[in-house]
């Protein structure tokens, strides 16, 4: 399903023209579309068909409250790693009980405020953090619901950065030790073992990886079993691709499928972490070309937007497909597509063969997820706004940052003498 078409010579997002949500709210603009987060997500939860799950979205994908509200009242869960995560998802009126509580870094006054809010599951990265978690829970005399993430050594073959499920990675415990680990989270009082997690990696084009890393917790479920520790359930992250080029990644329903075929059986409930997968292609980058500049090796279309806007061209390298919002006939030119900033590395696209005029608007597509939540303010550059299409209604769900505040909780010296 893709809810940005051409339609009269123009892009639209559902309903609305692209070009009137730039003439209303200006550029640069991400726009995301209502009916495509919901078919996305609707597209994991039917895909259990009613087997016990919870899908619980990574908000580090799109951490908007327009975006997280959408979800919760859809019924979703969310996949958090930081105590404002946690507040945006209460902001949003998610529901705590739903959700999972990943990272390798949570702090105590972290980990108090998800129990006093009750969240479903801590997702455990470490013995140190174990012990933490059993003496913060015990000072609130309260049972921490945990489950332990796992590094199962699988190699997702995806981009090195988003890769995290290799014995060399920072993240979860060696699947190898695990089960000392739970052992010693089985003698604490104060935690109540539920499941095992793990998420290997990001943009993820196959199902091998997921599988592999499935069969390996699953003779781990059963050792521990032999042990005499039951777990509830299962939670395999987030990760699954999606296309921005040319990519074909399996479909949800594909991929929930192959996993309940590999868990028939086993009373053990299914969590998922998709992030990527839901909101990617439900969101567009809007920016307008404010110069054209051809020089004897190159031409340059310079937009209104940067890398401190959507980093992940120069980040990663990463392809992301720019189109024009009117597209005009002539002759193309192969352009990059560069920001405002100072750096050489400030791209968006680089030799794409368009033709364009000063002042075209231009969409980055696939740019609902790590797009404004990766953005900053390099160069004292405001962030960008954010809007929901929904039919051919357009709401504001983020403000474009005004300069003042850009410095407003800074302070000069005091005068001297
Ligand atoms: N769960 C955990 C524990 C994660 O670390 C992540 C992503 C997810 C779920 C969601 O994964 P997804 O379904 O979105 O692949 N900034 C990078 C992606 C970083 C992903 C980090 N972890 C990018 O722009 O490609």
């Amino acid at each position: 399903m893709d809810t940005f078409i051409y339609r009269d010579a123009q892009l639209w997002a559902e309903q609305v023209a692209l070009n009137d949500v730039a003439e209303r709210f200006g550029t640069p603009t991400y726009v995301y579309s209502r009916a495509h987060i919901e078919a996305s997500y609707r597209a994991y939860d039917e895909a259990f068909k009613g087997a016990p799950h919870l899908v619980c979205f990574a908000v580090k994908a799109n951490s908007n409250l327009g975006v997280l509200n959408l979800l919760s009242r859809l019924g979703a869960g969310f996949d958090i790693v930081s105590r404002g995560e946690l507040e945006r998802v209460l902001a949003a009126g998610g529901d705590p009980a739903k959700v999972v509580f990943s990272g390798v870094g949570k702090s105590r006054s972290d980990m108090r405020r998800a129990l006093e809010v009750g969240v479903h599951c801590f997702n455990v990265e470490s013995t140190e953090e174990l012990e933490r978690l059993q003496q913060v829970a015990a000072e609130l005399g309260v049972q921490a619901p945990i489950s332990l993430r796992v590094n199962p050594d699988v190699d997702a073959q995806t981009h090195p950065y988003i890769s995290t499920g290799l014995k060399e990675n920072k993240f979860g415990i060696d699947i190898d030790h695990a089960e000392q680990v739970y052992r010693r989270a089985a003698e604490l009082p104060n935690l109540n073992i539920l499941g095992v997690d793990c998420h290997i990696g990001s943009q993820l084009t196959s199902l091998e990886p997921f599988l592999d890393a499935l069969e390996r917790l699953l003779l781990l479920i059963d050792r521990l079993a032999a042990a005499g520790i039951k777990l509830h359930h299962l939670d395999l992250g987030g990760g699954l691709g999606v296309r921005y080029r040319d990519e074909q990644p399996p479909t949800p329903q594909e991929y929930i499928q192959a996993v309940q075929q590999r868990l028939v059986g086993r009373d053990l409930a299914l969590i998922v972490e998709p992030g990527r997968s839901i909101v990617a292609n439900a969101g567009v980058l809007l920016t307008r070309v404010e110069y054209l500049k051809h020089t004897e090796h190159k031409d340059f279309a310079i937009v209104d937007a940067a890398m401190n806007d959507l980093i992940r061209p120069a980040l990663y390298q990463s392809w992301m497909d720019l189109v024009p919002v009117q597209p005009r006939t002539g002759e193309a030119r192969h352009y990059d597509i560069v920001g405002p900033i100072c750096e050489t590395g400030d791209f968006l696209a680089k030799d794409r063969a368009l033709v364009l005029a000063e002042g075209d608007l231009l969409a980055v597509r696939s740019a609902g997820a790590y797009g404004f939540v990766m953005s900053s303010n390099y160069n004292t550059r405001g962030r960008a706004a954010e809007v929901m299409v929904d039919g051919d209604q357009m709401h504001l769900v983020r403000r474009r940052e005004s300069l003042e505040e850009l410095y407003a909780s800074e302070a000069c010296l005091p005068q001297e003498g």
